[in-house]
């Protein structure tokens, strides 16, 4: 672990999940993968910017061959959604008939995931199944099955491994929440 109490912006956050317990949740996640994906060549298509840590660590236990592409999209503003998902950097690839596998870093109201699915289904994928490294139950929205959940959290708001509070906090190794 960290420090005990770390600072950012205005706000004061203490530790709420190690390193180690995100490892080992990430590695669960990938041992049911391999399995559900074994020779299957899927497209994981990971959300940025919060997922880019989390997809590293999981595509790093990934043993199947696979094909990597990043979106961008935000709909946050400090610690709260903003309820509307602004598409930044769209997907190019085609996935027509691709197994995909959406990387994100949490689900919270469900808002961007919810805006993500219609637009990737419309293009035809053979499947379409979620990976996140957090998932907030609690703020769930919209009806959304979520696969693959590395670890369930509380309705609180949490910074580190990817997650930011405007701007700052993304490359914590540890997970913190408002103190
Ligand atoms: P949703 O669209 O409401 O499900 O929120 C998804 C996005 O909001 C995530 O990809 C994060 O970028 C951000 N988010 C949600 N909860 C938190 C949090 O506790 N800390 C930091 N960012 C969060
Ligand atoms: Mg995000």
């Amino acid at each position: 672990m960290g420090p005990a109490l770390i600072t950012l912006h205005d706000k004061a956050f203490r530790p709420y999940l190690s390193a180690a317990e995100i490892a080992t949740a990430i590695d669960q996640v990938a041992l049911r993968l391999n399995a559900d994906y074994a020779g299957r060549q899927p497209l994981f298509v990971v959300v940025l910017t919060g997922g880019f840590m989390f997809a590293t660590d999981l595509l790093k236990r990934f043993t199947g061959n696979c094909e990597i592409v990043f979106i961008r999209v935000a709909s946050y503003e400090g610690t709260g959604s903003t309820g509307q998902v602004q598409e930044i950097m769209g997907l190019r690839e085609d996935v027509q008939g691709r197994d995909i596998i959406l990387i994100e870093d949490i689900v919270d109201t469900g808002t961007t995931l919810n805006h993500l699915l219609p637009t990737l289904r419309a293009n035809k994928p053979a499947s379409i199944e979620i990976a996140a490294m957090f998932f907030k139950p609690a703020s769930l929205r919209y009806r959304l099955d979520l696969k693959y959940i590395a670890l369930e959290i509380p309705n609180d708001f949490v910074v580190g491994y990817g997650l930011d509070y405007d701007g700052l906090g993304r490359n914590l190794p540890d997970v913190y929440v408002a103190a």
